[in-house]
């Protein structure tokens, strides 16, 4: 009989891809994913410590299914409660004392041992269960993991790149996700091409500093991620690529080429610059200046114009004065972004800046957010209206809310809500766009011969 897996992903799209690679690795033991918590066999929470609130979340969920788990028990079912991901890692042993009700404890480098880790609490029985596996093995996990299943979506994540040696004072990335680590090209390429074959169209490449990629070919050399991208852009069936997190200290003139020369590759970056101001960005580690960063938005425009901007904030940085503020926001109206994450400086325990004189009292960072959030969503609403009257590939994702409609995303990554028949998710097409609103955009299909479908999309329709 099959178990039920109930997975609850916190942070960023490594966790939804760890996620996804979890249930892989747990499906030849017999579980099948589901979305209730209280009929499951197995409960992981796949956990986030960036900042304050996301770790605090994952201990008040804990409470939640510890109460489910006490009713199972009560009905003589058994529940397996593992924590994983990135709090996992940072907490540890602390998170067994404090949670003494979590069986498995594992960081995000450890979860291809799983099935070891099950094992272990099995034998256990019900006391005395606790595992924890909060190692950074020098084996990779890639090497041992199954063969991704990918899931039935049209887009994808994949994981190219991990771990972070850049140590920017505020982040607890480089403790929890460990050391700079490249999948190998041949590795990244089987299981795009694995994707491609089950339908995906669209392949996300994921790194925390996803830039610094520099697997090796199978000649032993070094391969930067505007290579990557090239090489994936000739798989069959894989119509868009993008990519995220990346790092401005990492665009390097490949990079640069690829935006200029892959048509497959989506006019869309994120790429994080956190603060405007050269004393705050040289306190954060970040290794450039506001000049360099603005040098290198200008050359990823001038390779591809219609280029859109993404960007990650963080106000109240110890030591921020409002002059470092107002650079933060002359920076914004200069590179003008079509979307942004901003945030609250959050002190975590062992990072540099936590210890650092001068950490900046709540009320002025609620004051600096405001601002910040409101002159980033004028610029987004901006953008978004900019698109309206524009024609647009748009590639359907799934079906909408309403009845008749289909969901895609513009090259620009904005959401599209367009009425389509349902048979064409998974098909690009040519869409007016004519409407929008605050974080979405209506369009209608232009016509006629205005549908491009990709060679699966007609194999389906033919199925
Ligand atoms: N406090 C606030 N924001 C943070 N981030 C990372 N660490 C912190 C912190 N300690 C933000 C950065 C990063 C994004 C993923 O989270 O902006 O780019
Ligand atoms: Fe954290 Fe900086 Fe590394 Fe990004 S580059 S993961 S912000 S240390």
């Amino acid at each position: 009989m099959s178990k039920k897996l109930y997975i609850k992903t916190y942070g960023c799209q490594m966790n939804v891809y760890d996620s996804a690679r979890m249930a892989d690795v747990l499906a030849p033991l017999g579980y099948a994913p589901g979305d209730d918590p209280g009929d499951a066999d197995m409960v992981i929470l796949n956990t986030c410590h960036i900042r304050e609130k996301a770790s605090e979340k994952v201990y008040s969920e804990l409470g939640r299914m510890r109460l489910l788990k006490e009713q199972r028990a009560a009905e003589g079912r058994d529940m397996v409660i593992a924590v994983a991901g990135c709090v996992a890692q940072a907490e540890g042993e602390e998170m067994l004392r404090r949670a003494p009700f979590v069986d498995m404890v594992l960081g995000p480098q450890t979860y291809h041992r799983l099935p070891e880790m099950v094992a272990r609490v099995h034998r256990a029985g019900a006391d005395g269960r606790g595992v924890l596996d909060t190692d950074f093995p020098v084996e990779s996990k890639f090497d041992h993991l199954p063969a991704a299943r990918g899931g039935d979506g049209v887009s994808a994540f994949l994981s190219v790149q991990e771990g972070c040696d850049k140590f920017c004072t505020f982040c607890v990335v480089p403790y929890t996700r460990g050391a700079e680590f490249s999948r190998p090209v041949a590795q990244v390429v089987a299981e795009a091409e694995v994707l491609a074959a089950r339908g995906v169209r669209e392949l996300t490449l994921l790194g925390q500093n996803v830039n610094a990629y520099h697997g090796l070919d199978t000649q032993g050399r070094a391969t930067g991620l505007g290579a990557l991208i090239r090489r994936l852009a000739d798989i069959d069936g894989i119509e868009r690529l993008r990519y995220t997190t990346s790092h401005p200290r990492d665009v390097d003139a490949e990079l640069v080429a690829a935006h200029r020369d892959v048509a497959q590759l989506m006019p869309y970056l994120h790429l994080p610059v956190q603060s405007g101001s050269d004393r705050i960005l040289e306190a954060m580690n970040r290794g450039h200046d506001a000049a360099r960063y603005l040098e290198i938005v200008q050359d990823l425009r001038a390779a591809r114009p219609d280029l859109a901007l993404s960007c990650d904030f963080i106000v109240g940085f110890p030591g921020e004065t409002d002059a470092d503020f107002e650079a933060t926001l002359d920076l914004v109206r200069t590179v003008g972004y079509a979307q942004a994450y901003s945030f609250k400086y959050s002190a975590r325990p062992g990072t540099p800046a936590a210890g650092l004189p001068g950490q900046v009292p709540e009320d002025i960072k609620d004051a600096r957010l405001a601002e910040l959030q409101a002159l980033l969503e004028s610029q987004q609403a901006a953008f978004n209206a900019a698109s309206v009257g524009r024609t647009c590939d748009v590639l359907f994702e799934r079906p909408g809310r309403h009845a008749g409609q289909l969901v895609g995303r513009s090259p620009h990554n904005q959401a599209v809500h367009v009425h389509a028949p349902e048979h064409q998710v998974g098909d690009l097409a040519t869409v007016v766009i004519e409407a929008c609103k605050p974080h979405s955009l209506e369009g209608r299909l232009t016509e006629p011969g205005g549908i491009m479908p990709s060679a699966t999309s007609e194999e389906r329709l033919s199925a």
